[in-house]
């Protein structure tokens, strides 16, 4: 069975450049259809969770080009729209519930199989049903699990939002603006991503204003146009580099990223005693020493981010004291904590908040990726722990991080995808030979 195999006890040391950023992609990519002229996305990351919704944008009729590995080219002019969007790909992933923001707010009418994603919790879409009720839609859950909304017109409306919601809140932009008249969003998310998607719109011509704060502005237009658009960095992708770093006391300096999405990540790792460099678009990470213990807990942007907090809980499993994690946006994502234990973690789970009693390293064991970001930092543990881990279920991993085993050999790290125990057996001979390219 596919999985990774890692020798720790190295430490990252390199530099190693971010992808775009998946999450601004999955809404861009969405949100592309809804022009009849070709828009050119550039920076999109190469992950499962982009490769699944392409296909469904490729599978209702929209003309797709794929120039490079990272440019899609999208023209919506031939999309079947009456036709529901669903195959096992889509039901996989949560960005396909994208789809019903940008169908309705283009043909006033969608049909969209229920979102899937990582187990982290219940993830309900309420929210998102709220706003497009608001503009006007009539929205129902049909089965097989479709959802399906409709509007004869859709009408600009003040929605506010009960909970701060990133998919919601861009759903219910896609789907207000090309409503007649004007739209207002309070309580909206603020996460870099939702400036993305709407300085794309803006860029094919909407009128979306405040994205960034907690009330967003809209003017309905008539309609949008062809563009060109390169996708922000991915700041998930650049904080698990800048933990591994920490994890594995390396030095790693993280490029193509906003410095600015990052603060928070920046500010915990320099309270626990790293030194953390920013330049204009790199950051650098050292981590010299055992670190300190720190408490934290996950909040919309810009606070924690929760897609983090697996990451941080692995980091300060490993340094002094005793630290508390407490997790406020999804309810089970602290998965990764009895696999963590397996190698050597003390870290006791009590509702929403783990207790973590730092130890002074991580040993070996055979673990398995929970979800995407819990099995990038189980990664980063095995990286750091001595002796040798296989981490299973990779395909979580695959949905969100590019080349990530390519990317942490470039920084010295002992880790290969294997398929079987004789690829298992070649890897590890090359890591003892130090040949970890
Ligand atoms: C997005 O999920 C991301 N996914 C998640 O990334 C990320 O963890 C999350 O935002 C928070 O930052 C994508 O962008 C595809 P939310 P989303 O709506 O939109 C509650 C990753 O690893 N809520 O902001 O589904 C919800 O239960 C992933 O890349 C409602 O109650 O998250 C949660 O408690 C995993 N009703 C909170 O709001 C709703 O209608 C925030 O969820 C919607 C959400």
């Amino acid at each position: 069975m596919e999985h990774y195999v890692v020798k720790g006890g190295t430490p990252l040391v390199g530099e190693v450049e971010i992808a775009g950023a998946k999450n601004a992609a999955l809404a861009i990519l969405a949100a592309a259809i809804m022009a009849d002229e070709p828009v050119t996305v550039e920076n999109v990351p190469d992950v499962s969770d982009i490769r699944a919704i392409v296909g469904a944008i490729a599978e209702i009729g929209a003309e797709v080009s794929h120039p490079d590995r990272h440019t899609y080219v999208i023209n919506g002019k031939t999309i079947r729209y009456t036709e529901p969007v669903d195959n096992d790909a889509v039901r996989k992933i949560r960005g396909s519930y994208y789809l019903i923001g940008s169908l309705l707010g283009k043909y006033s009418e969608a049909q969209v199989a229920l979102p899937g994603g990582c187990n982290i919790g219940l993830r309900p879409i309420d929210q998102h049903i709220k706003g497009f009720r608001a503009l006007g839609a009539v929205v129902k859950i049909c089965p097989p699990g479709l959802v399906e909304a409709r509007a004869d017109e859709l009408i600009g409306s003040h929605i506010y939002m009960d909970v701060v919601s990133v998919g919601a809140t861009i759903n219910i932009i896609m789907a207000a603006v090309m409503a007649k008249g004007n739209t207002i969003i309070e309580n909206a998310a603020k996460e870099p991503h939702v400036v993305d998607l709407a300085n794309f719109l803006n860029s094919m011509g909407a009128r979306v204003r405040g994205a960034g704060t907690d009330v967003i502005r809209i003017k309905g237009v008539d309609h949008l146009h062809g563009t060109e658009y390169s996708i922000i960095p991915d700041q998930i992708e650049a904080g698990t580099y800048m933990y591994a770093a920490a994890c594995t006391r390396g030095d790693v300096t993280i490029t193509n990223v906003i410095p600015k999405h990052l603060e928070c990540l920046t500010a915990k790792l320099t309270e626990i005693g790293c030194e953390v460099t920013e330049s204009d678009d790199s950051v650098r990470v050292v981590a010299a020493k055992r670190l300190d213990h720190t408490n934290v807990k996950t909040l919309p942007y810009p606070g924690f981010p929760t897609d983090m907090q697996p990451q941080i809980g692995v980091l300060l499993g490993l340094s002094k004291g005793t630290s508390i994690v407490t997790e406020s946006i999804f309810e089970n994502r602290f998965r990764y904590v009895d696999e963590l234990s397996k190698m050597g973690a003390s870290i006791r789970v009590e509702s929403n908040t783990a207790i973590i009693e730092g130890v002074e390293g991580y040993t070996g064991a055979n673990v398995k990726a929970p979800d995407l970001r819990a099995g990038a930092a189980l990664v980063a543990a095995a990286l750091s722990a001595q002796g040798y881990s296989d981490i299973y279920d990779i395909h979580f991993i695959e949905r969100g991080y590019e080349d990530f085993p390519e990317k942490l050999r470039s920084l010295g790290g002992c880790i290969a995808k294997v398929d079987n125990a004789d690829e298992e057996r070649k890897a590890i001979n090359r890591f003892n030979l130090k040949v970890v390219s």
